[in-house]
């Protein structure tokens, strides 16, 4: 078992790897150092009982991955093979990056394509996040209203970013008490 909270991000342009440096930073101890999910094995991601994990969208509303046209594996082929293993137990909070200017039909879509493969697993999802301030057309990522995860625009609305983060770790720590 890792006592830590593990720090799992996909990228192509390292903007994700550079917000989850962001967020173990400001974790500090309780924080694994973050790893590129397409160098981790599953039994490495599943030795962590809360985990916080990142992804960009990419493609047309995709996870990053081969299809959706990056160079590298990402969290398409990672999560395939999570799928059948138990997460019971386990805490998990989402980070999303996507721009809503150009891409605001399908804002930060990558985040309901983890949210459902870890809760398929049995994980339990906290850190549902408020759409207001944000400006988009639609997502796939809103459940009742809340983006499944903390979600973020690095091109558009980066001033806000670090509020955003540090409002969004306040939560987190309310809802891994409860
Ligand atoms: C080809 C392409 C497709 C994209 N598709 C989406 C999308 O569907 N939804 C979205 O919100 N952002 C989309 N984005 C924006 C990226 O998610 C955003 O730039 C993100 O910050 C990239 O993160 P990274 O630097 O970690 O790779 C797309 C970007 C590119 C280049």
């Amino acid at each position: 078992m890792n006592a830590k909270i593990g720090i799992y991000f996909g990228t192509d342009t390292g903007r994700t790897r550079r917000v989850a440096k962001q967020i173990a930073q400001k974790l500090g101890e309780r924080a694994a150092t973050p790893l590129n999910i397409n160098r981790v094995s599953v039994e490495q991601f599943l030795a962590h009982e809360v985990l916080i994990l990142g992804t960009p969208t990419y493609g047309d509303g995709e996870l990053p991955g081969l299809s959706a046209g990056l160079a590298l594996e990402s969290w398409e082929e990672f999560l395939p093979r999570l799928q059948g293993r138990d997460m019971a137990g386990k805490t998990v909070a989402l980070f999303g990056l996507g721009e809503q200017e150009k891409y605001g039909g399908e804002f930060v879509d990558g985040l309901i394509l983890l949210h459902d493969a870890v809760l398929a697993c049995g994980a339990r999802v906290i850190g549902a996040w408020p759409a207001e301030g944000y400006r988009f057309k639609a997502s796939q990522a809103l459940i009742d209203g809340r983006f499944v995860g903390l979600a973020l625009d690095q091109v558009s609305q980066t001033a806000l970013s670090e509020d955003r983060i540090d409002a969004w770790l306040a939560q987190l720590d309310g809802e891994l008490k409860s």
